[in-house]
């Protein structure tokens, strides 16, 4: 392996500690503990996983977490009822709903429901469209954490041609604004390729920077990367028993310069920016004024 590691486990773990800190801050100077409401549907073992670690880290950190469940054949109309009662809910500070949510639901209705003030995924239409004109109120926790790796491990974004593979309204889409954007993590020149992408091979080759946000085990091939270049792997698949990403790590970082391993890359930094994103929920229902996310 030629490539830097870019240590996502340790870049999170000083996130967190940082938050910690301003947590207990927060708590000491307003009286109030921030609170994330997790929305868990049906019982996909991978999406308990995740709800869990992301109490967890809410634990670990000053805060509460807690977890409503809802069985797979809950109606629409049971889950709209939930959101508003934790909408409602002065206690509560931030919602997220787990996707993917079971196919009788519909995403849009459940997401355009959470309060925006609410939204620490930054799902809500408002916040995707705050985000996109580079006044972002919640920015979505993985595209922000791939923006701040790439801070932490020194990669200019300026000028540079970055490559978002994957056009999802969770991940390609957000990332691909946030490079966009004027100012520090953002001035990149960026392209978005997906599945009807023609020649997509040699389009990820012109790249500086790769985000990998497909969804399928080892798409990216060391033939498709640029010597030097950066690549960061959004993918957490399943092979087996083995966790791996979408890209082939053990010939990419053959020829990469900088390369986030799968697991301990981009999945602990996406938690870290939850945590970071109901804090500042809590510190805007408290009525303190914030700074531009970011
Ligand atoms: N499922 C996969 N990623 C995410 C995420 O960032 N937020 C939510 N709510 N669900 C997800």
């Amino acid at each position: 392996m030629t490539a830097a590691l870019i240590d996502g486990k340790s870049i999170a773990a000083s996130i967190r500690e940082r938050i910690a800190g301003d947590a207990a801050a927060f708590r000491q100077r307003s009286g109030v503990t921030p609170h994330l409401a997790a929305v868990l549907v049906g019982d996909d073992p991978a999406s308990a996983v995740y709800v869990r670690n992301k109490q967890r880290g809410c634990e670990q950190t000053g805060m509460t977490g807690s977890l409503h469940r809802l069985s797979a054949d809950v109606s629409q109309s049971q889950l709209l009822e939930l959101i508003a009662r934790l909408n409602a809910d002065p206690d509560v500070h931030g919602i997220l709903v787990q996707l993917p949510l079971p196919r009788h639901i519909d995403d849009a209705r459940i997401l355009d429901a959470v309060d925006p003030l609410k939204d620490v995924d930054g799902f809500h239409p408002t916040n995707v469209g705050l985000l996109s004109q580079g006044r972002p109120r919640f920015i979505p926790c993985t595209p922000h954490g791939c923006q701040v790796l790439l801070r932490e491990a020194g990669i200019r974004t300026a000028g540079a041609h970055a490559v978002v593979i994957g056009r999802s309204d969770i991940v390609g889409k957000p990332m691909a604004s946030l490079l966009l954007q004027k100012g520090a993590g953002g001035d990149a020149t960026v392209t978005v390729c997906h599945s009807r992408t023609r020649d997509l091979a040699a389009i990820v080759r012109e790249a500086d920077i790769v985000i990998a946000a497909i969804g399928r085990p080892h798409f990216v091939t060391a033939d498709m990367i640029r010597p030097g270049a950066t690549v960061i792997d959004v993918g957490i698949n399943r092979l087996g028993q083995v966790l791996v990403g979408d890209v082939e790590f053990a010939e990419v970082s053959k020829v990469a310069g900088a390369i986030t391993p799968v697991p301990g890359g981009v999945g602990p930094m996406t938690i870290a920016m939850l945590l970071g994103n109901t804090l500042r929920a809590a510190r805007l229902q408290t009525g303190e004024t914030l700074e531009t996310a970011g």
